[in-house]
């Protein structure tokens, strides 16, 4: 069906009345990953990838965006508002743009990955560079929200409960719920989603287990980071809005927060793209890195058979040339003359 209203509608907190405002998202795939399973010393099928950059924007985000703006439109709203590290923003626009809304995003300045900045600049949103962090802004958006603006971050429960459905095709995918699922923290909003869609569907519990930025890693600190740093601009984020929910994800589910490094989260980027064929950003990275870890440290002791690890890879890799551009290419100049190139790929 078209779209993650229509297919979840009974799930999901619309009535008759509620537009449909959607970009016919969800419905991502969920590919094995055996050569990143063999690298964590687990069996071949046991490791499956969520590719939640095919969404319509690109990343996850649309699935509660959808919601978020559908809601919106039937409250009456006349614009929308959100604090973005890029994604979000991207997001939001694209579905303020669909239902005709105002739609205005607020960026940590210089932290905004080219592609994200993009797509937000042309689906027409109005951007404001907040001198400051990510914390900043959404300090910022929550103070503008209301009246008739309304706030599309992930502290809008709506959002919540468009993104729970990813878990749900999780289940359905593998029949049941995974044993694992691992996943990049940032404002800790698709975690708590993730967990409330496993619970409510009723086919099983994975523990969850969230990634932070070694350089912005407030949950597994215990404490708020004033000057989040990572490369991973999508996770720079030093107080995370919905941190008391991704405590109770990882405390019900028996799962773990931890944090990697940024040569850790870069190292898994890469190696995806290059041994899996999966092009997605760096912070979506951090759930492989996050697998690597903690296999390395034994925490899945004897791997048993028919173990399922699912892995979101939240956002896609062409949003952030840049982070690309850093990686070793094979890259090589040729003249344009047959020899010449009959030369080149005999000395390759
Ligand atoms: N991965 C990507 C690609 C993201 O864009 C984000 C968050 C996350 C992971 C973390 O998800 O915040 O639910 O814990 N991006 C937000 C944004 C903050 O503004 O686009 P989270």
């Amino acid at each position: 069906m078209a779209g993650l209203i229509r297919t979840w509608r009974s799930r999901l907190p619309v009535g008759p009345r509620t537009p449909v405002v959607t970009l016919h998202e969800g419905n991502t795939p969920l590919v094995p990953a055996p050569r990143l399973a063999r690298r964590a010393g687990l069996p071949e099928d046991a490791v499956w990838l969520k590719l939640e950059g095919l969404n319509p924007t690109g990343s996850f985000k649309d699935r509660g965006m959808t919601l978020a703006v559908s809601k919106a439109v039937e409250d009456g709203a006349k614009g929308v508002l959100c604090a973005s590290t890029g994604n979000t923003a991207a997001s939001a626009a694209a579905y303020a743009a669909r239902a005709g809304l105002r739609c205005v995003v607020l960026l940590p300045e210089g932290q905004v990955a080219l592609g994200k900045l993009a797509q937000a600049i042309a689906h027409g949103a109005e951007a404001v560079t907040v001198k400051g962090n990510f914390d900043d802004a959404l300090r910022l958006a929550r103070e503008g929200a209301g009246g008739r603006w309304a706030l599309v971050n992930s502290v809008n429960p709506f959002r919540i409960e468009g993104q729970k459905t990813a878990a749900f095709e999780v289940a359905d995918a593998l029949g049941r719920a995974p044993d694992y699922h691992f996943l990049p923290v940032g404002n800790a909003g698709n975690i708590t989603a993730y967990w409330k869609g496993y619970v409510e569907y009723r086919r099983g519990k994975p523990r969850m287990m969230g990634w932070q930025a070694a350089g912005a890693a407030p949950i597994v600190l215990g404490r708020p980071v004033p000057k989040p740093q990572t490369l991973a601009t999508a996770i720079r984020i030093g107080n995370p809005a919905s941190w008391k929910q991704a405590l109770a994800a990882r405390d019900e589910s028996g799962g773990r927060i931890g944090a990697v490094t940024d040569a850790a989260i870069f190292a898994a980027y890469r190696f995806l793209a290059r041994e899996e064929g999966v092009f997605c950003e760096p912070s979506s990275a951090a759930s492989a890195a996050g697998l690597l870890a903690f296999a390395a440290r034994g925490g899945f002791r004897k791997a048993r058979k028919g173990l399922r690890v699912v892995l979101t890879l939240t956002g896609n890799g062409l949003k952030d040339p840049a982070s690309a551009q850093a990686l070793p290419a094979k890259a090589r100049t040729c003249a344009a003359d047959p020899a010449a190139f009959k030369r080149l790929l005999g000395a390759a």
